[in-house]
């Protein structure tokens, strides 16, 4: 798979029955986006929902490109952080939306990472019963994964995004230039999704990773532009066929993330693990586990653990949570396994392989091999 030279922003089409909607990816979209989103109004208001980090950074340009557009726009700012997706937060939120005297015609414009999105998003599904909006996503992983597909949501004291609403935004502009100024960390950690999609059926795209994910890495903007690219077009065609995971389909988007999801729930959602950090080395594991099991070639599953650490992910549990080495313990990583939402009546739903692209949904994974599995994780 080549990369083209260009760097122009492309779209992609999210086809969904009376609900289908562009995502707009390159340089420079910020700038453009009241020119790109004026057609698509009901009414030329907007109301912008920032965090503390990104509005003071692409804020004013953002504004800037709607006045010009001859778009009426507000903003609020939340504190940056998953803590805005609390309830308290989104209350307060909705309260300083309805300040500002919206209509059902006023769209809302979500302008940051995933927890802008989730928050804006759901925010607008309940909004006076529902008013239209806009994403403009700033971090990796709200370009190739929360911001596509319409789950919106907050958390509560059970757990996260355990309220929300499907709600498809009307348009989602990713601006490449945008990741310049996104901590490392967090640029990787969204990379680990964008390596999913490889992993999940794209084995070709795999390949393109492994060969160019450190110039993506490091600020290529044709190849970041491509990534961005091809992340969206997998997530899109796996939820225009299956909008409302369904099936097992819409599940797969899910690799890396039940073995994710526990090395996240052990370490308190923290700083010490970041999400894309967890789901790298969640895939690690998985491909491991599907190893073991004699489904998958060792060889891929080699493949898949040096190149998520070749681009600096952490996929050994000992690497980790910082300085203070963590006891991990596999029985207590399988409870919290347990407690995932998707643990179907109590069966662990885990995403396996056949190899690298070759992805299925497994719920007959024996409690054996699996904290065998963990065991050595731990000790490797
Ligand atoms: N809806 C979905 O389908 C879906 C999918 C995956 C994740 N999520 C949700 O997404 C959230 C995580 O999203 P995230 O990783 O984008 O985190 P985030 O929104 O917290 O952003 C990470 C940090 O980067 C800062 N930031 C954002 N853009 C920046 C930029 N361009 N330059 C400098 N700093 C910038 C933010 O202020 C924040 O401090 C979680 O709440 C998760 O539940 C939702
Ligand atoms: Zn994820």
């Amino acid at each position: 798979m080549s990369t083209p030279a260009s760097t122009k922003a492309s779209t992609i089409r999210v086809d969904l029955a009376g609900r289908g909607y562009d995502i707009a990816i390159g340089p420079g979209l910020i700038d453009r986006a009241g020119e790109l989103s004026r057609p698509l109004l009901a009414a030329p208001r907007v109301i912008v929902v920032s965090d503390q980090t990104v509005a003071p950074l692409y804020g004013a340009r953002l504004a800037a490109s709607f006045d010009k557009a001859g778009v009426r726009t507000t903003s609020i700012t939340v504190p940056a952080g998953e803590s805005s997706k609390e309830f308290g937060a989104f209350g307060r939120l909705m309260n300083e939306l309805l300040d500002r005297r919206p209509d059902r015609k006023t769209t809302l414009v979500a302008l940051g990472g995933g927890v802008v999105g989730d928050l804006a998003g759901f925010a607008a599904a309940v909004l006076l019963r529902g008013v239209d909006f806009i994403q403009v996503p700033t971090t990796l992983l709200a370009q190739v994964d929360s911001s596509v597909g319409g789950k919106t949501g907050i958390n509560t004291r059970h757990g996260k995004n355990l309220v929300g609403a499907f709600y498809q935004p009307r348009l989602v502009l990713a601006d490449t230039d945008v990741l310049d100024t996104l901590p490392k960390r967090e640029l990787l950690a969204g990379y680990a999704e964008v390596a999913k999609y490889g992993l999940i059926d794209m084995p070709e795209f795999f390949a393109w990773c492994e060969k160019n994910g450190a110039a993506v890495l490091s600020g290529d903007a044709a190849k970041r532009t491509y990534a961005i690219e091809q992340s969206c077009l997998a997530k899109a065609r796996i939820v225009a066929a299956d909008e409302r995971e369904t099936t097992d389909l819409r599940a797969l988007l899910n690799l890396g993330h039940t073995f994710g999801h526990a090395l996240e729930a052990e370490t308190g959602f923290g700083p010490d693990l970041l999400h894309g950090e967890a789901v790298g080395a969640g895939m690690a594991m998985a491909f491991d586990l599907s190893a073991r099991l004699g489904l998958c070639p060792a060889d891929d599953a080699l493949r898949v653990r040096r190149h998520l650490g070749a681009v600096g992910l952490p996929v050994r549990l000992r690497s980790i949570g910082g300085d203070n080495r963590r006891q991990w313990d596999a029985n207590r990583l399988i409870d919290h396994m347990r407690g995932d939402k998707k643990a179907e009546g109590g069966k662990l739903a885990f995403i396996l392989t056949r190899g690298i692209g070759k992805t299925f949904v497994s719920r007959e994974v024996d409690e054996r091999t699996l904290r065998g599995l963990l065991d050595d994780a731990i000790a490797a």
